[in-house]
């Protein structure tokens, strides 16, 4: 086993194969489930959004969308324990029949309320993946970690109404946010990431403070998944305790936990 430079385990390979099988198997075993349970608190946020801001069909960005986890999640009303039976390797053995009938869910579930999905991801065979199955509604390839935005990727990130993530910071930071915050010519998307709580927030919240958004964070944990082995928990423990991030009853207890944070203007 891989780790990387904060202690977690490399999983790097799961995240470009051409279709979700591996990302999935991979992750089954360690419980992975933070897209569940950010589910709700998404659901709400969109709601919220559309009330108050009068929008119909709000356009989300989904930053690290990975094989479109959330657009299934949010547009289709699917569940993570589905999803982890759809990928298991009992089903169609080629990546053309796994698009088949993924195409058939996004063609037959359609949402209850309009929603646009944009993902943006490092990850060529997963976004075109999500997008051929009718999961992502438009696709952002770019690492805006080291690169500016092309004017193409700038005019698909325009007017994005809201920002959301999971099991993603911490590979993006601030420089991504500021960068798509940058694309929208003066608005301010309302934001919501799901962080490890390995991972401080304070670079990114200082960062959208400066560009006019207020960031609270929720009070609650969120199991993310379970440590892949001893060796990674200790790491991660390590970097937490130097960090001064208390992780009795928590981290200690095996698995890794993260935390909502809630970006948005001021209210006008
Ligand atoms: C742990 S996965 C999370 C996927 C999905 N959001 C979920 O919760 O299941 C992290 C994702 O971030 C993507 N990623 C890593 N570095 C990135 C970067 N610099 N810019 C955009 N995406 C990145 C990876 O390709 C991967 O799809």
């Amino acid at each position: 086993m891989r780790f990387d430079a904060s202690g977690k385990v490399s999983l790097d390979h799961i995240y470009t194969a051409p279709d979700p099988r591996t990302y999935f198997q991979v992750l089954r075993p360690l419980g992975y489930r933070v897209p569940q349970l950010a589910k709700p608190w998404f659901d709400k946020l969109i709601k919220e959004y559309r009330e108050t801001e009068r929008v119909a069909v709000p356009r989300v960005l989904d930053i690290g969308c990975s094989y479109g986890i959330n657009a299934a999640l949010l547009k289709y009303d699917i569940t993570m324990d589905e999803l982890y039976a759809r990928y298991d390797g009992t089903g169609p053995a080629t990546r053309a029949g796994l698009l088949a009938r993924d195409q058939d869910l996004s063609r037959s579930r359609s949402p209850a309320h309009g929603l646009r999905f944009t993902g943006l991801d490092a990850s060529t065979s997963a976004l075109a993946y999500a997008r051929e199955a009718g999961f992502l509604d438009d696709t952002v390839h770019a690492d805006l970690e080291t690169d500016d935005p092309t004017p193409e990727q700038r005019a698909t990130l325009a007017d994005t109404d809201l920002v959301i993530s999971t099991g993603c910071i911490g590979y993006v930071t601030e420089r991504t946010l500021t960068r798509v915050v940058r694309a929208q010519d003066g608005r301010l998307p309302w934001m919501a990431h799901f962080v490890l709580r390995m991972f401080p927030f304070g670079p990114v919240e200082d960062a959208l403070a400066g560009l006019g958004y207020r960031t609270v964070r929720v009070d609650e944990v969120f199991k993310q998944r379970r440590f892949a082995d001893p060796r990674e928990q200790r790491l991660v423990l390590d970097s937490m305790a130097e960090a001064d991030v208390d992780a009795s009853g928590l981290e200690e207890d095996g698995w890794l936990y993260a935390q909502l944070y809630l970006s948005r203007p001021p209210q006008r």
